[in-house]
């Protein structure tokens, strides 16, 4: 998979931030770090700049991109956040892992919400890319930086494998302290839905707001198109269940095992430990760099068992099961 890598140009990785700011202002695109993924960022409100984004991910037009902005007081220049349980989501967990889907305003192009009413907005927790958003007097669109479908980025040399010739800039944060997307929340008909799981767990949501709905749709949804069933896929087939079970399986292969714990598997190609503490936030922060090096093995399959289905393991499934293979 992706041997056509070391033919891409590679882009700067540095940490001028006036850089940065110098190619967003003059609509390049930079790569950004945050605290969940890394970032593939233009000026929001520049449209030629925007459809940059769309042209160097291969991504559909119907899939709509989050705004990231400095601080919860600048939420206002672009959305409306009257519901007060988004007011206190905002208020308690931004900046961080956390996307909120608000009524837009008109200032917003229709880019960068592919026509829909609402936009995503988020604070990212990173101090470089924070920095560069008050130096900026922008929102900056950023899906995250990889190819549509792939995994997401969580360093800075992931991108610059992938989309090194396709970005101007890549502001060099170090590793992702996440490591998983962010958390989407929205309103429906007076009841706050969660549409994506991700770097905020539902846990710490509803200690804060009380009871809320999953919609997770596994199908093209319009509310949140990243949740396609292919998507966060690595290259290679990967499959969820009994460690023992899918190795019999596939004994004529080159196995890649993912485990998790004190989990013991012997007689495989690969064994890559997402956490040997058993603790699902170094599981996130290792999951998506994993995927990427088992892509570069010559193993023919992963296979992986779920966490325990409960705060950041939750999400890490979720992404799990977006990357399964589906025949
Ligand atoms: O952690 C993150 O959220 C990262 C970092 C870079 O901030 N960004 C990220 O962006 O994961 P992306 O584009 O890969 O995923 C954003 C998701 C997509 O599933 C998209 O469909 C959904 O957010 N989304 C964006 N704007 C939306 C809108 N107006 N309405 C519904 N869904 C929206
Ligand atoms: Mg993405």
């Amino acid at each position: 998979m992706r041997l056509f890598c070391i033919f891409v140009a590679l882009a700067t990785i540095g940490k001028h931030i006036d850089t940065a700011a110098k190619t967003l202002e003059n609509g390049g695109l930079v790569a950004i770090p945050t605290e969940t993924v890394y970032g593939l960022a233009a000026n929001a409100l520049n449209e030629a700049a925007v459809l940059k984004i769309f042209e160097a991910k291969q991504r559909p037009f119907f899939d709509p991109l989050i705004i990231h902005i400095a601080s919860l007081t600048d939420v206002s220049k672009y959305a409306e956040l009257t519901d007060a349980r988004l007011k206190s989501l905002a208020e308690g967990f931004w900046p961080g892992p956390l996307t909120l889907l608000l009524p837009k305003k008109s200032i917003v192009p229709d880019l960068v919400t592919s026509g829909l009413p609402q936009v995503a907005v988020r604070v990212p927790k990173h101090e470089l890319t924070l920095e560069l958003l008050r130096k900026v007097n922008f929102p900056l669109a950023a899906p995250s930086a990889n190819p549509f479908g792939y995994v997401s980025p969580t360093e800075p040399d992931h991108v610059n494998k992938q989309l090194g010739d396709k970005v101007d800039y890549i502001l060099d944060g170090g590793k992702c302290e996440v490591g998983l997307e962010s958390t989407i929340v929205g309103v429906e008909e007076e009841v706050v839905c969660v549409y994506r799981l991700g770097g905020l767990s539902i846990e710490e949501i509803e200690k804060e707001i009380g009871k809320v709905e999953l919609r997770l749709n596994l199908s093209s949804d319009p509310k949140a198109p990243g949740q396609l069933k292919n998507h966060y896929a690595p290259g290679k087939p990967l499959f969820i269940g009994d460690l023992e079970v899918l190795k019999q399986k596939n004994q004529s292969k080159k196995i890649a095992a993912i485990t998790f714990g004190d989990k013991l598997i012997s007689d495989v190609s690969y064994v890559y430990n997402l956490s040997e503490k058993g603790e699902t936030k170094e599981a996130a922060v290792n999951l998506f760099s994993v995927l990427r090096k088992i892509d570069e093995t010559d193993a023919d399959v992963i296979i992986v068992e779920p966490l325990p289905d409960e705060g950041l393991g939750r999400a890490i499934n979720d992404r799990l099961k977006r990357a399964e293979f589906k025949s």
